[in-house]
């Protein structure tokens, strides 16, 4: 089995990816730490459990992480996932706090790729601030990972949370930096742009959460205030995709990537070096295409 690691910021494709992960046969999430981002880091662990609630799932453990970025120059973003994260959807049933783990998420992160030395593969689908002081407790960190799989930052300089920054990158870019110059193990991006290039369409969507399962209900309930786009782009799932089944991903770019910290306008960007300028050994793998209808698939048997 896959062995995966989840690290989220738990907005509505977070919980999609989730989803993605706990339905594939092949994979098995050891925990999921959260991270502050789409909103704050206790709305964040909430969502979680409400996830593994909706999926039967309540065994996975799940641990509270960072709360702010490492230079706390962000507050946790309202994004288009609505206040909670969720879009501030109802929910009586909504397991409560107390179904964390004491732990928190850099320990529990430590101590489990640790414990399952070589054969984890680590998700990040937030701000990377856990992942980064993690590897500052623990520099051997990344080369006891299998792989780790990012979604975050860009390729081609523009972005979605300012003109040039992609949103988790941008929420902790000191972090992002860390991440991507320490985490020398194999590294796959899906950056912005790959996802957006690889959407689907609204029609998949719809028929997608109207489908006559509880989890569907549940997708359909947390996307009802979504502003009806052209496309259906569900950011983190592509990079949960890649850590469950290599081959869905068709082509890479190779090349050393760090990121933009004293930008005037692209603090947070993504820098990919394309040409090989710094000769820095660590390249990463930035994904390009994907088998579309393999993602398709898996994205809908998330919701059965
Ligand atoms: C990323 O930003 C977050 O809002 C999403 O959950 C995703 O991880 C997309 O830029
Ligand atoms: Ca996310």
């Amino acid at each position: 089995k896959k062995l995966l690691l989840v690290d989220v910021d738990c907005g509505v494709d977070d919980a999609q990816a989730m989803m993605m992960a706990l339905a594939a046969p092949e994979a098995e999430v050891l925990g999921i730490t959260c991270c502050f981002g789409n909103t704050t880091v206790d709305h964040v662990c909430k969502n979680v459990l409400r996830v593994l609630q909706v999926c039967n799932r309540m065994e996975i453990p799940v641990f509270r992480g960072a709360s702010n970025s490492l230079l706390a120059e962000v507050n946790p973003q309202f994004t288009h996932f609505g206040g909670d994260g969720l879009g501030d959807a109802e929910d009586p049933t909504s397991p409560g706090l107390e179904h964390l783990q004491k732990e928190d998420a850099v320990h529990a992160l430590i101590r489990i790729v640790n414990q399952y030395e070589g054969q984890i593969n680590l998700v990040a689908l937030g701000p990377l601030t856990n992942l980064a002081l993690a590897v500052k407790i623990d520099p051997s960190l990344p080369k006891k990972l299998n792989k780790l799989c990012i979604m975050g930052g860009n390729m081609e300089g523009r972005g979605n949370r300012t003109a040039c920054a992609e949103f988790n990158f941008y929420l902790d870019p000191e972090a992002a930096y860390i991440v991507t110059n320490e985490f020398t193990c194999p590294t796959f991006i899906a950056a912005l742009e790959f996802t957006q290039e690889n959407c689907l369409t609204t029609e998949y969507f719809r028929n997608w959460v109207n489908q006559d399962t509880e989890k569907a209900r549940f997708m359909k309930k947390i996307t009802a205030k979504w502003p009806q786009k052209q496309f259906f782009v569900s950011y983190d799932s592509y990079a949960m995709a890649a850590a469950i089944e290599e081959n869905i991903i068709t082509e890479y770019v190779k090349c050393a990537v760090s990121v933009e910290l004293h930008g005037r306008y692209a603090r947070g960007m993504l820098v990919l070096d394309t040409e090989d300028k710094w000769k820095k050994e660590h390249k990463v793998f930035l994904m390009k295409k994907c088998n579309l209808d393999r993602f398709k698939e898996r994205l809908w048997n998330s919701l059965l």
